[in-house]
């Protein structure tokens, strides 16, 4: 009988530009840990430790351990749980740090009580402790936080991986202000256009194909976000900016990660990832606001553990 698990939990970019609220891939940096023991209290969740972040322990206030219990509940309570969370994804960040955190609770629990659930199967539970973050249901963070890859989620709630485009590298930028993904999803209209709802659909209809022919650049440039992206651009510090020196130093393409405020920027090669970095970080560097730059590439694994 195992006493404590380790896992190890990626952050996730939602969207992708044409998949609002139905497309998300994870990323190999960052991703963060978190310890589950097991205690005697029979279904009580306590959370011990989080370094890294301000968030609350109350265990019915934090997205980790709601998740956990939900688990722990459909089990029918055998113990208790202990969590111990160190954060390196940013709250608010708009890189899924909420769903690492469920993602990792979850695959922790079914690694600990050796419950044999899918991948699949566990993603319910993880969407527990997300609706409790976000106030919405929305798997795009939380599937590709714990399948790993890109994760194609239905407007039904059924979720499906799709293959990993080829040799990208993403640079993720994440300007230091917490932007609330309510707030931004408020900036977003309540109709959309008909002739750009077809577009989008045919630009997301694109990338999923591209990506199943493995046809990474293809992908990429089919990354078109002509839907969300302009109602939320001026939300997101620099965005014209960053994207202007991105594409000027090799960048395929990007947009906002998630709802903000972080940025990814799709390359092609290592060497022109280098160079997206490079610029970017000279720009940043110029500006009076503290930054996180994350060089990095999507994530095959989703939250595992780890020794
Ligand atoms: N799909 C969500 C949004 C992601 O863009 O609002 C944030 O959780």
């Amino acid at each position: 009988m195992k006493e404590q698990v380790r896992i190890w939990s990626p952050a996730t970019i939602a969207n992708l530009n044409v998949g609002f609220d139905a497309l998300g891939c994870a990323l190999k940096e960052p991703a963060e840990e978190m310890i589950v023991r097991r205690t005697n209290s029979a279904g009580v969740v306590h959370i011990s430790k989080i370094l890294g972040a301000s968030l609350d322990m109350r265990a019915d206030r934090n997205v980790a351990s709601i998740a956990a219990k939900s688990l722990l509940n459909s089990l029918g309570n055998p113990c208790g749980l202990e969590l111990e969370i160190y954060k390196t994804i940013q709250p608010g960040s708009g890189i899924g740090s909420s769903a690492a955190s469920a993602a990792a609770a979850v695959v922790g629990v079914n690694e600990l009580l050796e419950v044999g659930l899918s991948p699949i199967e566990l993603i319910p539970f993880a969407l527990d402790g997300e609706a409790f973050a976000s106030g919405a249901r929305h798997a795009d963070n939380v599937a590709p936080a714990i399948l790993g890859g890109v994760a194609l989620c239905n407007p039904e709630g059924q979720i499906q991986s799709i293959p990993i485009p080829k040799e990208w590298h993403v640079t993720v930028l994440h300007p230091q202000i917490e932007m609330l993904t309510s707030e931004s999803r408020e900036a977003l209209p309540a109709q959309v256009d008909f002739q750009l709802a077809v577009k989008q659909a045919a630009w997301f209809a694109s990338f999923v194909a591209a990506c199943y022919e493995g046809d990474g650049v293809r992908a990429a440039l089919g990354l078109e976000d002509v839907m969300v992206g302009p109602h939320r651009s001026s939300l997101i510090p620099f965005f014209s900016e960053i994207r202007e020196i991105a594409l000027a130093h090799g960048a395929r393409t990007g947009g906002i990660s998630g709802s903000g405020p972080s940025t990814f920027w799709v390359s092609l090669n290592a060497a022109d990832a280098r160079s997206v970095r490079h610029g970017i970080e000279v720009f940043m560097q110029s500006q009076s606001m503290n930054f996180y730059l994350y060089s990095t590439q999507l994530s095959a694994e989703g939250a595992h553990l780890i020794p």
